[in-house]
C-alpha cells in the first residue's frame, strides 16, 4: 500500500522547505551503532547527506521506481559508496532485512496514515537493542506550504499511541524543526 500523498513537488522546491543540516546534525549520528535505513526516500533529500556523515550503510527504501532513481543518480554523482536502494513497498512487505541490524531507522514526512504502526513495528523489528527510530512531519500548529491535511498529520501522542506494547519508548527528545516541520526519536528496549 503506498502511503497516500498529494505528489511529490519538484526536487529543488522539496529540498527548499527543510533545514537539511539541522535535520542532520539533530540524528546525532556520530553515536549511532549500525547501518541506517531510511523508509520512504523520495529523492533522497536526507539519504545523501546521511550517507556523507555515516560510515556504515544507508539502506533506502521507496515504492516508487522514480525515486529510486533520482536518489540513487545522486549518490552515483556524488561518488558514495555506502548507499544501497531497495525499491519495495514496506507497508505491505516490509524491509526483508535481519532482525536487529539496524542502528538506526528514519520515518520522514511517512507517517501519516491510519496504519503507521505497521512501519514502526518493523522499524522495532530491525533495530538493535538501544538503536532509534528518527521521526519528522509536518507540523499540526501552523499552515505549511506543503504536506497533507493537518488532521492526518501525526503528533507525539499519535505516535506514542501507536507503540503501544512494542518493545520502543520515547527518547525525551520531541521539538520543533524550523520553518516546518518536528521531530521526535524513539529508543528499542526497555529502561533498565
Ligand atoms: C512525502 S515523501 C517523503 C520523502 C522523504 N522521506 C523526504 O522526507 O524527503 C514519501 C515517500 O514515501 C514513499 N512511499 C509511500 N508509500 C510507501 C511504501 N508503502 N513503501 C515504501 N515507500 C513508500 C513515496 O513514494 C515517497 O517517495
Amino acid at each position: 500500500m503506498k502511503v497516500p500523498d498529494s505528489g511529490m513537488p519538484e526536487e529543488a522546491y522539496w529540498n527548499s522547505l527543510f533545514n537539511i543540516p539541522a535535520i542532520v546534525d539533530w540524528l546525532d549520528l556520530k553515536h549511532i551503532a549500525g547501518p541506517v535505513v531510511e523508509i520512504g526516500c523520495g529523492y533522497g533529500a536526507f539519504t545523501v547527506p546521511v550517507a556523507k556523515e555515516t560510515p556504515f550503510m544507508v539502506h533506502a527504501f521507496d515504492i516508487e521506481p522514480s525515486m529510486i532513481e533520482r536518489a540513487e543518480e545522486h549518490i552515483r554523482r556524488e561518488g558514495i559508496e555506502n548507499a544501497r536502494f531497495h525499491l519495495k513497498d514496506v507497508v505491505d512487505h516490509g524491509t526483508a532485512l535481519e532482525p536487529e541490524s539496524a542502528g538506526l531507522v528514519l520515518l520522514f514526512n511517512i507517517l501519516h496514515f491510519d496504519e503507521r504502526r505497521v512501519l514502526l513495528e518493523e522499524a522495532a523489528r530491525i533495530l538493535n537493542r538501544g538503536g532509534r527510530i528518527a521521526i519528522i512531519h509536518w507540523r499540526k500548529d501552523i499552515e505549511t506550504p506543503r504536506g497533507p491535511e493537518i488532521k492526518s498529520r501525526p503528533d507525539k501522542g499519535m505516535i506514542l499511541n501507536s507503540i503501544e506494547g512494542l518493545d520502543l519508548r520515547f527518547d525525551s527528545d520531541c521539538r520543533i524543526i524550523e520553518p516546518y516541520h518536528w521531530g521526535m526519536k524513539l529508543v528499542k528496549g526497555k529502561k533498565s
